[in-house]
């Protein structure tokens, strides 16, 4: 895997929800999501969720931004089953800087949020065709743990 060139990881502002939104969009272009993706969406569900840990993006030596990775503590009793007070991550890279060590770079960050939250576990959420998104999760140290219908769900334990 190279290293993206100059890459920077930062927290997102609100100022990159238009970015992020055709980032979004290129990925329904390219198939790999089905969720909302105007800059409404990105701004609630990941820049400016109420129950957001921590939301990061990874920008290029142009200031171009190549993916965000949000993370949010779990409520009890949630709709995906998800234990509650658990971090919750999304991850979305641009197709045009796929395999580059983006995704990796911004688990870095997400990783260390969460220790410094305190969350014991994180969990990923993942479509059951997804493969790329499982063996993403994988690499970055997540293992499954269960399996509902149409998902395949991970977890990264943090150390105590
Ligand atoms: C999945 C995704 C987040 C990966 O991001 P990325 O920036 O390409 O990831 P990295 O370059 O840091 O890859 C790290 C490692 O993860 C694994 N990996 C990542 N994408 C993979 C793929 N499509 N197929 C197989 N392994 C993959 C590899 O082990 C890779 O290391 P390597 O390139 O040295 O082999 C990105 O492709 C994406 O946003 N996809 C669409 C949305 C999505 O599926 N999100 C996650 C699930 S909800």
């Amino acid at each position: 895997m190279a290293e993206a060139d100059a890459l920077t990881i930062r927290r997102a502002v609100p100022e990159d929800a238009p970015a992020l939104s055709r980032l979004l969009q290129d990925l329904v272009s390219a198939g790999t999501r089905s969720a909302r993706a105007d800059a409404e969406f990105v701004l609630s569900q990941y820049v400016q969720n109420p129950d957001g840990i921590c939301c990061f993006v990874a920008e290029d030596a142009d200031g171009a931004l190549l993916g965000l990775q949000s993370m949010k503590r779990t409520a009890e009793g949630n709709e995906y089953g998800t234990p509650g007070g658990w971090g919750f991550i999304g991850t979305h890279v641009s197709p045009s800087a796929a395999r580059r060590g983006v995704g990796s770079g911004l688990f870095r960050a997400t990783r260390e949020a969460a220790q410094t939250a305190g969350v014991p576990a994180i969990e990923a959420y993942i479509g059951a065709g997804n493969a790329g998104g499982q063996a993403y999760y994988e690499a970055m140290g997540f293992r499954t743990w269960r399996k509902p219908e149409g998902a395949v769900c991970k977890r990264y334990d943090l150390a105590p």
